[in-house]
């Protein structure tokens, strides 16, 4: 298959407002893959999109972002921990487009340390304008979001509320843009891959990436999600929810099977945000392997799941696994004290 009889997905009905520079590179891991035994580990390298420090959610938020253009919006208001990256890159985005921004964050991860209550994406949030709304762990952050949009909305504002991971279907267009540009890049480099591993957080980027797949054509069933936040069940449910939601946007008659979610619970360990030693080891062998560096709440536990199953022979030698790296480099600062 070469990139030009690579199959395409057409958005152009959805409004969009770009955010990224263009499609990120493959890189194949030759140091990490002769570590690993002769598997062959590549990364999509979703960290480094440019703004607000990069990650994953620019590929939602350029769809969420011109979904509130295209309704008039000045403000976007969205919920996470408060640790979130989600809310970084929103408050980065509205920045870029001239929204005013409000964050809801609440104290989930039970975490009372000096970094992270005021370094990594809180800092940020504050340099990009955001106004934070500071919850306990128990509240309904989209609750209180929606009454915040209400009280704006008398005084005038037209709001945007976004919800948590920006994990609306209409964010999830962003990752079935993603399949697509996976499956353009692949076919151009001549790569088939075995394996394309995720973290799933509010099962997003992993539902975009299973609906572009079932869009194009494809068998989506070679993503591979590793929970970091629900059980397997809990994600497996939503994100199978979130990927029908999709598909059925981009295409009325789609449908996505229940076995093509494939979640791995095996890395969560005692919770969200709640640091594991094979992420420790995991974010520590990619750095030191590679010169490439991990989140400690997503893309360190999924890159764990990645080096179990070469241990555990879920993945063998010879085989093309394809990590998406999806940057929260902020967060190793918050976390200092665990490495
Ligand atoms: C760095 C990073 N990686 C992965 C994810 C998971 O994406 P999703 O919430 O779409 O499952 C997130 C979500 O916040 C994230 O910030």
């Amino acid at each position: 298959m070469t990139i030009e009889s690579a199959p395409k997905l057409n958005l152009s009905k959805f409004p969009r407002r770009t955010l990224l520079e263009g499609p990120t590179p493959i890189q194949h891991l030759p140091r990490l893959s002769t570590h690993l035994g002769g598997v062959n580990v590549f990364v999509k390298r979703d960290d480094l999109n440019g703004l607000g420090g990069g990650g994953n959610k620019l590929r939602k938020l350029e769809f969420l972002i011109g979904e509130a253009l295209a309704i008039g919006a000045d403000t976007i208001i969205t919920v996470g921990a408060r640790q979130s990256n989600h809310a970084r890159l929103t408050a980065a985005a509205a920045a870029r487009v001239g929204f005013k921004c409000e964050l809801v964050l609440t104290r989930a991860v039970p975490r009372f340390d000096s970094d992270y209550l005021g370094n990594g994406n809180i800092l940020l949030d504050d340099l990009f304008g955001a106004r934070v709304h500071d919850l306990p762990g128990s509240a309904n952050a989209l609750q209180f979001a929606e009454e915040r949009a209400k009280e704006l909305r008398a005084q005038g504002r037209s709001v945007y509320v976004c919800p948590l991971g920006g994990s609306s279907p209409t964010g999830c267009l962003g990752y079935a843009d993603c399949a697509a540009e996976i499956t353009a890049q692949s076919s151009a480099e001549g790569l088939s891959f075995d394996r394309i591993v995720v973290p799933n957080g509010s099962g997003g980027m992993h539902a975009g990436l299973v609906a572009g797949f079932v869009a194009l054509g494809l068998n989506p069933s070679f993503v591979a999600g590793f929970t970091v936040y629900g059980n397997a069940e809990q994600a497996h449910s939503i994100t199978l929810d979130k990927a029908n939601q999709t598909a059925r946007l981009i295409d009325a008659n789609l449908r996505v099977d229940s076995d093509a979610i494939s979640i791995d619970e095996g890395q969560l360990g005692p919770g969200y945000g709640i640091p594991t030693d094979s992420m420790r080891a995991a974010v520590r062998l990619l750095a030191s392997t590679e010169g490439l560096l991990l989140d400690p709440v997503y893309g360190g536990k999924a890159f764990a799941g990645l080096v179990e199953s070469v241990a555990s022979r879920k993945y063998l030698a010879g085989q093309n696994i394809l990590f998406v790296m999806t940057g929260g480099l902020p967060g190793l600062f918050a976390y200092r004290s665990e490495f």
